[in-house]
């Protein structure tokens, strides 16, 4: 039998007071430190124990290596263009519908984890836009947070913050240079870069100079930067404040998808060409911009400085940080639990993947691999581990039509390697994206300078 009708009003009345109760019945995120979410994740997998990672200080009985001869002991990597059938990709669309969707799963599962199949909605609001001046270029620059919807798990919230800030003079939308920033830029209002110092232009200023926009997002406002915090942020909204399985995403693919969100917001704005627009990061968030130029196929060009291990550098290489580095209480949060299995009971040649695979996923988009001077930035972050996997990503390139590296050789330091689709560049200063943005933008100047490019 049919329930009584009731009048609309009254069902409307009745379910929207169900939902403030849902929201404060929802229970608290679970609480672990990093140190308890790694032990949790060690169980998950049955390791017992980890082998321990090499330490920065040379000193150290266990420093990390820094001799070259040493620093291959795996010198096989994974054929990007071999099927797992063992047949051979010898086509565009192969590579598309084929080999890229196999070591998209692999990255996925074993590395980065996995980005939920559907994620909350976010709404951006723009919470300040001021006109005003950045050296003797007149900016609109604006303040935006995304609020994601966190309808279904209310106890956890995530605001992500972001800055825009384009040449107030512009004839049309322009190309922007995105930014995974490490701190909020601007405090109330919208942002304003520091000068370059020593009288050199600011990364913003030089990119402003070309007509360019420049935009920040701040990646702890969409995850923490901690396996303690995996309960919450993005990660632990879309797990109801649950610990995560072992193929989960991780902060890096979390950080990614929220830029993934802000050219979401670029492609509503009417100032910025959502075509034409660049990723860049530095260290943690270097690997972060080859994530997401890696898998968000919209960025048009990526800058992808000192990235290190879980970036560009190769896992299989045994030089400065290594695997068992990025599997500890301390970087685990990075990637998928599944990681860890390589620091304990595989290693690093177990990986089905490795770095210039991920390189190869951003083909055939143009992307540039930078790195410090090796005695001012330290070895830590393998140049040459980061220089190589450009080079075993030129095959995909070439397939797809386009140059890689153009050669095999380490370049002297100061050598721009910027002919083909993959670039790199080794500058003399320290741990920085710095020195090399003059160079960079004169290479993304060839993919994104003018609308007819693309
Ligand atoms: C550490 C870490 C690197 C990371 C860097 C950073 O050095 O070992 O992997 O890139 O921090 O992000 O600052």
């Amino acid at each position: 039998m049919l329930p009584p009708r009731l009048p609309a009003a009254a069902l409307l009345a009745a379910a929207t007071a169900a939902l403030p109760a849902l929201a404060q019945d929802a229970p608290a995120p679970v609480t672990l430190t990093a140190k308890e979410d790694h032990k949790r994740t060690m169980d998950l997998l049955g390791i017992k124990e980890l082998r321990r990672g090499a330490d920065g200080n040379p000193k150290s009985p266990n420093a990390a290596n820094a001799d070259e001869s040493k620093a291959t002991p795996y010198p096989d990597l994974p054929d990007p263009l071999l099927l797992k059938s063992g047949r051979r990709v010898t086509s565009p669309e192969a590579w598309r519908t084929q080999r890229r969707p196999e070591i998209v799963e692999d990255f996925d599962r074993e590395v980065y984890g996995r980005v939920p199949r559907e994620t909350p909605k976010v709404k951006w609001e723009v919470v300040a836009t001021e006109k005003t001046m950045v050296g003797d270029v007149p900016v609109v620059a604006k303040r935006l947070v995304g609020h994601v919807d966190n309808s279904v798990y209310p106890a956890v919230t995530v605001d992500i913050q972001l800055t825009l800030t384009v040449p107030a003079n512009a004839p049309g939308p322009v190309p922007v240079v995105l930014e995974f920033g490490f701190a909020f830029p601007g405090g109330k209002g919208p942002a304003l870069p520091p000068s370059g110092g020593k009288g050199g232009l600011s990364w913003q200023q030089q990119v402003l100079a070309k007509g360019w926009g420049y935009a920040i997002i701040v990646p702890n406002s969409i995850q923490a930067d901690t396996g303690g915090g995996l309960t919450r942020g993005i990660i632990g909204l879309c797990n109801r404040g649950q610990p995560r399985r072992v193929d989960d995403w991780g902060a890096l693919r979390a950080w990614a998808w929220g830029a993934s969100r802000a050219l979401d917001y670029f492609e509503t704005d009417p100032a910025v060409d959502a075509r034409r627009v660049c990723i860049e990061g530095l260290s943690r968030y270097g690997k972060a911009a080859l994530v997401a130029m890696a898998y968000d196929e919209r960025f048009a060009v990526g800058f992808v400085g000192s990235s290190g291990a879980g970036g560009a550098k190769l896992h299989r290489r045994d030089f400065g940080e290594k695997v068992e580095n990025v599997a500890g209480a301390g970087e685990y949060h990075w990637m998928a639990g599944n990681y860890l299995k390589y620091a304990g009971p595989l290693t690093a040649k177990d990986l089905p993947v490795d770095a210039h695979e991920l390189v190869a996923l951003c083909a055939p988009r143009a992307v540039f691999i930078s790195v410090g001077s090796a005695t001012v930035e330290g070895t830590w972050v393998d140049a040459r581990g980061m220089f190589l996997a450009g080079v075993h990503a030129g095959p995909v390139y070439e397939l797809l039509g386009k140059r890689g590296l153009g050669t095999r050789e380490f370049p002297p330091q100061e050598t721009a390697l910027v002919d083909g689709e993959v670039a790199f560049r080794q500058h003399a200063g320290g741990h920085t994206t710095g020195p090399n943005w003059p160079t960079f933008l004169r290479f993304a100047d060839r993919y994104i300078g003018t609308p007819a490019n693309r």
